[in-house]
């Protein structure tokens, strides 16, 4: 979790790591913070709470100079306070730091820096870094080797960037493991440091990611990039071609709102180059899935958190219909734990928008480890997830800012359909005729999905009626069964409202006891497969007294006749149906959130991104 921006150049360091900072709050925001070097020392300021805070501390009371870091936490030991923000001092005042990560061992590097005299002054784990670094400043290391004989010491994964007034013309960032990207940014006679592309976007476009086990030593002219014992590498630099523009607000109240409209193009981009019309073929190319014999592939695991996994779960739905494979989604926190049987005939797919997710990197590492195919479907460019895969499908979607996904759930619904039909073709399942049907139905979803975002008044109405429940019932069956979790998650994560999923055939093994006139029922049921079964649940939900808001097809009267409020899609092919029935779900969530006047976009206890267990 936590952000973190750094500066070196000419320019002054504290309103460019500001308004980096300003982007990244989706990351974590219970505090942050500023250091600067100004002449010979260094100068901090942080706060608890958001990055306004430090804004107007900063206003009151300035600080200017070169080169400088910064920091927006997502509290993991310490509560969110002036004192736990980051950046943290040295004990001599010469060295500070910013850090994503976790230290395993700090309570045991603490009490060995307490018994040497050395006084802390949060409750971090972070402060243990900083202070051995110190130590061995003090000792006569350079700061290069007091970064690495520290970081030699510390347990866990961790991204950190230090600077010291005994060598202010230089930063050094590093990465250990999965705790967190760090790129820099390429500008003319100044670099940029960043956890994440958005940050430093409207700076420059091209852009170094460290490695685990990496370092860079940064001046205003140059980058050193070297393995964490010294040993120089090359560096590639890679452009980025992300919109700066679509990382901001523009004229949306909330970042959520922006993305949620953004999806009939977002979605326009995802599909962009992957379809051949002229001999309906799929195109996957950064997949190398012709390193895999797909006939011998006995199983796909998908694995992922939250609303990835709610994706993938709609996957399973899509890879087995077409693709006639069997598939099993796992919550990636719970994979590695159980000695999950996976080989090397299987394949196991990752989805993650910021592809840094710490459980799911775990989980990606245990499967290679026990031999199986990795692929991933990523949103962040040059990831974990993209870089760790043996393949990689990019949901080309650009940022996604708002801290609850959406079109980073709707994006890989489309890479699984067209990986579904790739792999039935590579199986020689389809004649032509079903192949152009199916990608046919895939090109029509920006339209269809264009077509949703148009109802945004009706859902609005729907909303301002329910606003004030305590406690909704969502219901799917078949492939729209995730979409009852994923549309729950929405609600519950940004309103606070207990929003449970269900799906609807076990109502009548217990849930179905809920529901009274205080339990509204949400049931989506598009014209699908599960239809029918979907009627007479509802059925047995309205025979109880519960309200029904119903998700249906355009010009379905039996559904009508069943609502007490309606929420509408276009008609759709079955497999297509869970790519349009989330986005009236995704907006009745906004606007519930919106109307109650809650943090949309930073709603409590959660950050964009969980590097942490
Ligand atoms: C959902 O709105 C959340 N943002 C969360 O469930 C998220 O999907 C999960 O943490 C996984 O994140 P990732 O896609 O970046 O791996």
């Amino acid at each position: 979790m936590c952000g973190i921006v750094g500066y070196i150049g000419d320019k002054d360091a504290t309103p460019i790591i500001l308004e980096g900072l300003k982007k990244l709050e989706y990351r974590g925001y219970d505090s942050a913070g500023i250091a600067i070097l100004d002449g010979k020392s260094i100068q901090v300021r942080r706060d608890s709470g958001k990055i306004a805070h430090l804004g107007e501390l900063l206003s009151k009371d300035p600080i200017h100079g070169s080169p400088g870091i910064g920091h927006t936490r997502w509290a993991t030991h310490g509560e969110p306070s002036e004192r736990n923000a980051h950046p943290h001092i040295g004990f001599n005042g010469q060295v500070v730091l910013v850090h994503n990560g976790i230290v395993e061992n700090y309570l045991d590097l603490k009490q060995e820096l307490m018994a040497e005299g050395i006084q802390f002054n949060s409750e971090t784990d972070t402060e243990t870094i900083v202070h051995l670094i110190e130590s061995y400043l003090t000792a006569g290391n350079s700061l290069q080797e007091a970064v690495q004989n520290t970081l030699a010491r510390i347990r866990g994964a961790h991204g950190i960037v230090v600077i010291s007034t005994r060598e202010p013309e230089k930063i050094i960032a590093a990465r250990i493991g999965n705790a967190g990207g760090v790129v820099i940014g390429l500008g003319k006679g100044e670099n940029y440091i960043a956890s994440d592309i958005p940050a430093i976007l409207e700076h420059t476009n091209e852009m170094i990611f460290l490695e685990s086990q990496q370092m860079a030593v940064i001046t205003k002219d140059d980058i050193k990039l070297m393995t964490l014992n010294g040993t120089r590498i090359n560096y590639k630099i890679e452009k980025i071609d992300w919109d700066p523009i679509s990382a901001v607000k523009g004229n949306y109240r909330h970042f959520m709102q922006k993305e949620i409209h953004e999806q009939a193009r977002a979605l326009t981009d995802t599909l962009a180059g992957r379809i051949d019309f002229s001999n309906s073929n799929i195109q996957l190319n950064t997949l190398n899935i012709d390193k895999i014999d797909i006939n011998k592939i006995t199983g796909i695991k998908i694995i992922a958190c939250g609303t990835a996994a709610h994706a993938g779960q709609v996957g399973k739905y899509l890879i087995e219909s077409i693709a006639r494979i069997p598939v099993e989604v796992d919550i990636a926190s719970e994979f590695r734990y159980r000695d999950p049987l996976v080989d090397k005939s299987q394949i196991v797919i990752a989805i993650s928008q910021s592809g840094e997710t710490a459980d799911t990197l775990a989980a990606m590492e245990e499967a290679r480890q026990k031999g199986a195919h990795i692929w991933s479907i990523v949103n962040a460019i040059g990831s974990q997830a993209m870089r760790l895969a043996e393949g990689f499908i990019s949901m080309q979607v650009g940022p996604e800012i708002g801290v609850a996904s959406t079109k980073a759930f709707t994006a890989p619904l489309v890479d699984l359909y067209l990986l579904a039909v790739l792999l039935a073709d590579k199986k020689d399942l389809l004649c032509d005729e079903s192949k152009s049907k199916l990608i046919s139905q895939i090109s029509m979803v920006p339209d269809l999905v264009g077509t949703c975002l148009e109802r945004e008044a009706e859902v609005i109405e729907v909303a301002r009626k329910y606003k004030d429940i305590e406690h909704i019932l969502y219901l799917g069956r078949g492939i729209n069964m995730p979409i009852a979790y994923e549309g729950a998650l929405k609600l519950k994560e940004i309103s606070y409202i207990h929003a449970e999923a269900y799906p609807a055939g076990e109502m009548k093994h217990g849930p179905i006891a809920l529901i009274d006139k205080q339990m509204p029922v949400l049931a989506i049921m598009p014209k699908d497969p599960w239809y029918e079964k979907m009627l007479s649940q509802v059925e047995q939900a309205k025979a109880r007294g519960g309200k029904t808001i119903i998700l249906a097809t355009d010009g379905d009267k039996r559904a009508k006749e069943l609502g007490d409020d309606m929420l509408w899609i276009p008609e759709a092919a079955w497999m297509i149906n869970p790519i349009l029935a989330v986005i009236p779900l995704q907006i009745l969530a906004y606007h519930i959130a919106a109307m109650k006047g809650l943090d949309v976009d930073q709603p409590r206890n959660l950050a964009k991104s969980v590097t942490v267990e």
